[in-house]
């Protein structure tokens, strides 16, 4: 049993976990992987915080690429995040021979083709069970656990910042923005919540999993995102009325035409499991032609849930080095040339329902004139909420629920109703999934 030699780049949180849980059970993971698997050299710029986790166990250095040449480390694992350095580091470690281990989505959404490429090239693997939900296996689902099914789509919670978030604002009708300076003081919002909340981060795993699902290369410059910014608390208290739930969706779906890639915020019905997801809790809901609807939930995020992923990759790795590459799992699911040019399509044309929110003027007419429109444009209405107008009021909130139709002509019929003299101000357009 010759030890897998580990050089971890980063040890932030994730890799303080991985440091943390692979000492501890290091007996039980020996036994799985068939060989013991330690972390034997650590790059950090913080070098006084390696030397004090891993309490002088291992090699410590500033400088990550010297370690990703370093003959005697088999695998090194990323957890340096971002798109730069860490690129030239994967990409470096490849080059070495090295097998690499990452929770970077970021990195593999933006640059995997290049990544998956040089790895293949070169017969080694690139695992990243980490990058997508942070402890959910969602990677092993999709490659291996549901390998007999074409898949239809994929629907996931994947992002538990803006779960928080709107969980928040929905239990306690709060604003969006008071309820992220909350997030922001409990630690669950970066001071930079940008990729979080505009559904960047969602997006990166989104893509990843569009790639795993239809065995198409990563394209996250094609995807359209959608994050949480804009979504005022009265759209969740009347979706909750409708019976919906708002959440931050990512979503790919396979169509004839294409493969629909999208982030958004998106009403699901409050009777599924998904739509109970709450708080910083991640759930990926798979829809297989022969398995039906599976599941997936746990934390997303977080030093040991993150690093169980790391960690079952380093396993998965350590198992596989001995296999001519050719009989590995694809990184990708599919076999690497066995990718498909399905185009993602464009959001004009997605097809889903819409939840329409529009303050009109109260009197005879204006609902007509507004249907008209909608059925000009082939949009048939699903549900709808009229409030009675406030105490000396004249104006009043109309909710209209749509069945499933095509976003262009959604817009369309919006830039008409909003046309309305009757019709004040900006229609808000929520997409919905019923996800059945
Ligand atoms: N920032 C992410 C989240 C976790 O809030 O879910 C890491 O991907």
């Amino acid at each position: 049993m010759k030890p897998i030699n580990v050089g971890l780049l980063g040890i932030g949180t994730v890799g303080g976990g991985t440091w943390t849980v692979l000492s501890r059970n290091a007996e039980e993971i020996t036994r799985r992987a068939g060989s013991p698997i330690r972390i034997t050299a650590v790059a950090d710029r913080n070098t006084e915080l390696a030397t004090q986790v891993t309490g002088g166990a291992a090699r410590v250095t500033a400088d990550a690429f010297e370690l990703v040449k370093d003959p005697e480390i088999d695998i090194i694992v990323e957890l340096i995040g971002g798109y730069t350095v860490a690129r030239d580091l994967v990409l470096a470690a490849i080059e070495n021979g090295k097998h690499v281990v990452t929770a970077n989505k970021a990195l593999l959404a933006v640059h995997g083709k290049e990544i998956f490429a040089a790895a293949q090239a070169k017969g080694v693997t690139v695992a990243f069970e980490a990058a997508v939900a942070g402890g959910i296996p969602i990677i092993k689902a999709l490659r291996e656990g549901l390998a007999a099914n074409r898949i239809q789509w994929v629907a996931g919670i994947i992002n538990g910042t803006t779960n928080f978030i709107l969980s928040e604002m929905r239990d306690k009708g709060l604003p969006f923005a008071d309820v992220l300076k909350e997030a922001q003081r409990l630690g669950y919002a970066e001071a930079d919540p940008t990729f979080d909340i505009e559904g960047i981060d969602a997006a990166h795993k989104a893509t990843l999993m569009s790639a795993l699902a239809f065995g198409i290369p990563v394209q996250f410059d094609k995807a359209y995102v959608e994050g949480i910014t804009r979504l005022e608390a009265v759209d969740i208290k009347y979706a909750e009325q409708l019976g919906y739930r708002i959440k931050l969706l990512g979503i790919a779906k396979r169509r004839e035409t294409g493969v629909e890639l999208r982030v958004h915020p998106t009403l699901i019905p409050s009777s599924r499991l998904i739509a109970n997801v709450e708080g910083a809790m991640n759930a990926v809901l798979v829809q297989g032609d022969a398995v039906g609807a599976t599941l997936y939930y746990g934390k997303g995020a977080g030093a040991e849930p993150t690093a169980s992923a790391v960690i079952a990759d380093l396993v998965d790795v350590t198992r596989l080095a001995t296999a001519e590459p050719g009989h590995r799992v694809p990184h990708l699911a599919f076999q690497a040339d066995q990718l498909v040019d399905l185009p993602i399509l464009p959001i004009e044309e997605v097809q889903t329902a819409y939840y329409l929110r529009m303050r009109v003027e109260d009197r005879a007419g204006v609902l007509a004139d507004i249907t008209r429109i909608l059925a000009e444009g082939s949009i048939s209405i699903d549900a709808m909420l009229q409030k009675e107008p406030g105490e000396g009021e004249s104006q009043t909130d109309i909710i209209l629920l749509t069945h499933q139709a095509i976003e262009g002509q959604v817009n369309a019929a919006i830039a008409n109703i909003e046309a309305l003299k009757t019709v004040v101000g900006k229609v808000t357009k929520i997409r919905l999934e019923e996800l059945n």
